[in-house]
């Protein structure tokens, strides 16, 4: 499973490189509001941190606007994904873009059908937004599942599962049992993923009970 950051905010990305473990990055409007940062300088120092795919989501609302802001986006860098919402307009400009070899990303998927048709419109990636559903009392792994199965069931749908509005460690470990290709994580989530009760009360237990060995391994 390929693990993104779901953040606009560079230093956090550079930190949580460090790990080793992040494949891409997924931005969006909202995240590079609350960045405070120009749109394409964060773009630029994200690239050059980042070598997997960077979601980078267009404003525009009509086809021919999201075709040329995706254009202008993707030349930025190599590993550009368009992000574009889930609108009629927004899989026009999907389809346009999937045939000049562009990378896009449908976000904004509530329902299977809605992944269904972004998958016929040749998007790369699906983000359903799954914390999204679970806030209006729906069940966002079952729908998941429900994507997962329809794709698999047809060969030539080669979108890619993009697991998006990740709040929990349940939402992590379940995308996975699932075979979801990829999760975008907020960063917290991601750092939470490390941590249990239990691992930390039994690494506290054996350095204390090897401290009285008065040994040392070095
Ligand atoms: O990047 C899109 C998605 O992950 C947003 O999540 O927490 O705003 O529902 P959230």
């Amino acid at each position: 499973m390929d693990f993104f950051l779901d953040t606009a905010e560079v230093e956090v990305i550079k930190d949580l490189n460090e790990t080793g473990l992040i494949d891409g990055i997924t931005t969006n409007p909202s995240l590079v509001a609350k960045s405070g940062q120009n749109f394409f300088t964060v773009l630029e120092n994200i690239s050059k941190i980042i070598d997997g795919p960077i979601s980078a989501e267009v404003t525009a609302t009509d086809t021919a606007g999201m075709i040329e802001e995706g254009l202008k986006l993707s030349k930025i860098s190599k590993n550009i994904v368009v992000k574009l919402p889930l609108t009629i307009d927004g899989l026009k400009a999907c389809v346009a873009l999937s045939k000049k070899k562009v990378a896009t990303n449908v976000t904004l998927c509530f329902s299977a059908s809605q992944a269904l048709i972004a998958a016929k419109s040749g998007a790369t990636y699906i983000s359903p937004f799954i914390g999204r559903l679970d806030d209006i009392g729906e069940n966002g792994l079952d729908f998941i599942q429900d994507i997962k199965s329809i794709y698999d069931n047809y060969k030539s749908l080669n979108t890619k599962i993009l697991v998006a509005s990740v709040r929990t460690l349940e939402h992590v470990a379940k995308s996975a049992i699932i075979g979801a290709d990829t999760i975008t994580l907020p960063p917290k989530v991601f750092m939470e993923m490390y941590e249990h009760e239990l691992t930390k009360k039994g690494l506290d237990a054996f350095l204390k009970d090897w401290a009285e060995t008065k040994q040392s391994i070095l």
